[in-house]
């Protein structure tokens, strides 16, 4: 595969929601997130293939937010080296916890997350149930509770 290359966005007019959206059905949320947090892109030959937000939740804590990677780019590594590049940016910005959070159901997501580091440090819940107005099923589960996750940096 050509160079990923993964660079923060200046520009509100770059965000793509389209990619955003894979990651969080709710526009309502994804706004939230991008507004308080700031969104990497990646590339490969200049066309888009995955997107992050970050948002800061606490002192020297960030939350890696809407990571999605582009479908016909999927399960070729990206998602990790998304994972990898918000884990060294946090670092950088001298942050001592990354946080993420995701549904019961998105078993594979669950466990790319451990792959990379992160350990299960709570469950969130019914917090798809309080949060979204729309039923979400995943692999044949209801997505009910947030689990969330984080990796001490
Ligand atoms: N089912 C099972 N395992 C899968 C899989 C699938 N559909 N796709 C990838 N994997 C495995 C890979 O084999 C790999 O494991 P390995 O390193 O042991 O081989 C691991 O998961 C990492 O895969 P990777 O290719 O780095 O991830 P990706 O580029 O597919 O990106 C997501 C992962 C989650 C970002 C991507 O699937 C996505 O955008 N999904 C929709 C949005 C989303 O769910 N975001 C997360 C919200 S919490």
């Amino acid at each position: 595969m050509n160079d990923l290359i993964i660079k923060k966005v200046s520009n509100e007019d770059e965000i793509p929601y389209d990619l955003l959206f894979l990651a969080d059905p709710s526009i309502e949320i994804i706004n939230e997130y991008v507004y308080r947090g700031e969104c990497f892109i990646a590339y490969i030959n200049n066309d888009i293939v995955g997107a992050y937000v970050l948002i800061k939740t606490r002192p020297f804590t960030l939350e890696l937010v809407n990571i999605a990677v582009k479908e016909s780019f999927q399960c070729k590594g990206i998602g990790s080296k998304l994972i990898y590049s918000a884990i060294d940016f946090a670092k950088k910005e001298n942050a001592k916890v990354l946080q993420v959070g995701t549904g019961n159901s998105s078993i594979y997501q669950l466990g790319l997350y451990q792959k990379c580091g992160f350990r299960i440090v709570g469950v969130d819940k019914d917090f798809f149930r309080k949060h979204y107005k729309e039923k979400i099923v995943e692999n044949g589960i209801e997505c009910i509770d947030m689990i969330r996750l984080s990796i001490d940096l």
